[in-house]
């Protein structure tokens, strides 16, 4: 598909329809985010370590999502027609990049917490955390495959094409693993909007990986089809 960019009209509708999402949603939840922030100010300083590193895992969650979703916008090449693949990919790494930041960082803070003691074996170590180590482990494990999948964006050109691709079904399992790790490791599971960004986060990206497979098994079966009546 190639680039056309979308119409004027389109594009002033978008921008309009965007406009409006995120003005209802600021309204519906500064209430909500301003006593939140308030109760973060009130928090006792030896919270605070797990208050932040709760925020930054949801930040990091979001950001892993959004790259996993870029992802497979690419290569069912639904974005193509309106936006340019070069930036769509750069999105898609630094997405990658800045996720596998933060969810260091969301892990590295549960070191400063004082309630629950974890030490740098249990940060580092899959499944050897003090507190639920199951859902901690998948958590752990997910970093780690954040962090395979990040490093072969740099060295895509060493490693090669092939081995880059193969690499890039890693990416399943840290998505599949971050989103098993959160819904059981955290404290805000049961709340609206937590359980919100996993349903959406998760729908999106079975949706996408399930249309992308349905096109690849149809474009193999025109190849075989071509293949049959051209040689005479
Ligand atoms: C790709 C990697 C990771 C992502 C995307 C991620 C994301 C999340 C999310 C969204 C939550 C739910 C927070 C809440 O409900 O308040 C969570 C909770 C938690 N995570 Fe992670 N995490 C990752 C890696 C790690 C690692 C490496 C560790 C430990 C070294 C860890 C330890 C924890 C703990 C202890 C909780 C429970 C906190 C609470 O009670 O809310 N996570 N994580």
């Amino acid at each position: 598909m190639t680039y056309r960019g979308l119409p004027l009209l389109i594009r002033i509708a978008v921008a309009l329809v965007i406009g409006v999402v995120v003005g209802v949603t600021v309204a519906l939840t500064l209430p909500s985010a301003v006593s939140g922030i308030a109760s973060l100010a009130l928090a006792t300083p030896e919270k605070l370590p797990w208050i932040s590193s709760r925020v930054t895992a949801f930040v990091a969650y979001l950001a892993v999502a959004g790259s996993v979703v870029y992802g497979l916008l690419l290569s069912t090449k639904l974005l193509d027609a309106i936006a340019h693949r070069p930036v769509s990919f750069a999105l898609h790494q630094d997405l990658a990049a800045v996720g596998l930041g933060l969810a260091a960082i969301h892990g590295a803070l549960l070191g400063l917490d004082r309630t629950i003691h974890f030490g740098l074996a249990d940060l580092l170590v899959p499944f050897a955390s003090p507190y639920r180590p199951v859902a901690v482990g998948l958590g752990q494990l997910a970093l780690y495959a954040m962090a395979l999948v990040t490093l072969s964006f740099y060295t895509r050109r060493r490693i090669g094409t092939r081995r880059w691709r193969l690499l890039h079904y890693v990416t399943f399992l840290a998505f599949a693993g971050a989103t098993a790790h959160g819904i059981l490791s955290g404290t805000d599971t049961t709340r609206p909007w937590a359980f919100a960004i996993y349903t959406v986060a998760t729908v999106a990206v079975v949706f996408l990986t399930t249309y992308r497979i349905a096109i690849g098994v149809a474009a193999a079966r025109e190849r075989r089809a071509a293949g049959g009546i051209a040689p005479a």
